[in-house]
């Protein structure tokens, strides 16, 4: 089967890493908003005005509900238009959070964004995606390649050239995954913090019971939103007497305000991986994409 990898300009740089480490031809594709908000988006078609029968699209999640319709118009007309094969390249994967309904009438969002994926999309490959109570992604996205990839690794591997003494530390009770992974590969010690959610932007958080004064710590977990879970525990840890606090998170959503959150907070060094383009991005995923993604290319 002929291939190309497809991306949108925003997300050029780390496509373009991925479309090398697995030696494919990649395109951009052109998109027009118009002023009421309505995007047009063209792809690139080869002389015959087709596309190849297998299309790698690399398309993240972040701002999910403008891109969401993105992946809508451009699967429809991708199988129009010759595509019989279509990958879903997606770091981030959103609205995975809402896995059931807290009240009466909640949409439950990861099952209607799981089935819009799975039907538009033959294969799909993220990176840490919130699944709660969830244990694997076919569960939410039902389909035979639904492949998860997670930061930990590569975000332990610049932690240890970094701060190769620190103490990580997670800052909630689902952290323990991502920090397992990474005290494992490197021996670094470590530990998890106890979080209670009472609001969007408002959590307490306890620290664990360990020794922390005058240790470089390194905060390391799956997504940094408003930041107020990190900053959190920065106050925490600097009460406690550490020297230092780094963070180290996989997907740097940082929204709004977040980053200056978490430096007023007492944050030092800001790492992410370039699964959401960010200026915090020191580490790259295209080789274990690159990875998952060749068994799925036919
Ligand atoms: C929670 O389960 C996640 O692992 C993150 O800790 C959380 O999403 C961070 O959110 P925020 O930055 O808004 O506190």
């Amino acid at each position: 089967m002929q291939s190309l990898l497809l991306y949108f300009d925003d997300e050029r740089a780390a496509a373009l890493r991925l479309a090398a480490a697995c030696g494919l031809e990649a395109a951009a594709i052109e998109r027009h908003r118009f002023p009421d908000d309505e995007l047009r988006l063209r792809l690139p078609l080869d002389s015959a005005a087709r596309l190849p029968e297998q299309l790698v699209i690399y398309r993240g999640l972040d701002h999910p509900n403008e891109r969401l319709v993105e992946l809508l118009l451009l699967a429809g007309e991708a199988r129009a238009l010759g595509a019989r094969r279509l990958l879903l390249v997606s770091p981030y994967l959103a609205y995975m959070r809402q896995d059931i309904a807290f009240n009466p009438g909640e949409v439950v969002s990861q099952r209607i964004i799981g089935r819009f994926l799975a039907e538009h999309f033959d294969g799909l490959i993220t990176v840490d995606p919130h699944l709660h109570r969830v244990a694997s992604l076919n569960e939410a996205v039902p389909l035979a390649d639904a492949v998860t990839l997670s930061g930990a690794p590569a975000l332990a591997e610049l932690i240890a050239r970094q701060r190769p003494q620190a103490v990580l530390i997670g800052p909630d009770a689902e952290s323990v995954q991502w920090i397992e992974v990474a005290a494992g590969s490197h021996g670094f010690a470590h530990g998890v913090c106890q979080k209670v959610r009472h609001g969007d932007r408002d959590v307490t958080i306890e620290l664990p019971d360990m020794p922390l004064a005058g240790r470089q710590v390194v905060l390391l977990d799956d997504i940094a939103s408003s930041g107020h879970t990190l900053a959190q525990a920065c106050r925490q840890l600097l009460a406690a007497g550490v020297r230092s606090v780094d963070v180290a998170v996989t997907h740097a959503l940082f929204a709004g305000d977040a980053l200056e959150t978490i430096r007023a907070a007492g944050v030092e060094q800001v790492w992410s991986t370039d699964c959401i383009a960010h200026p915090s991005n020191a580490v790259y995923m295209a080789p274990y994409l690159a990875a998952a993604l060749k068994p799925l290319l036919r």
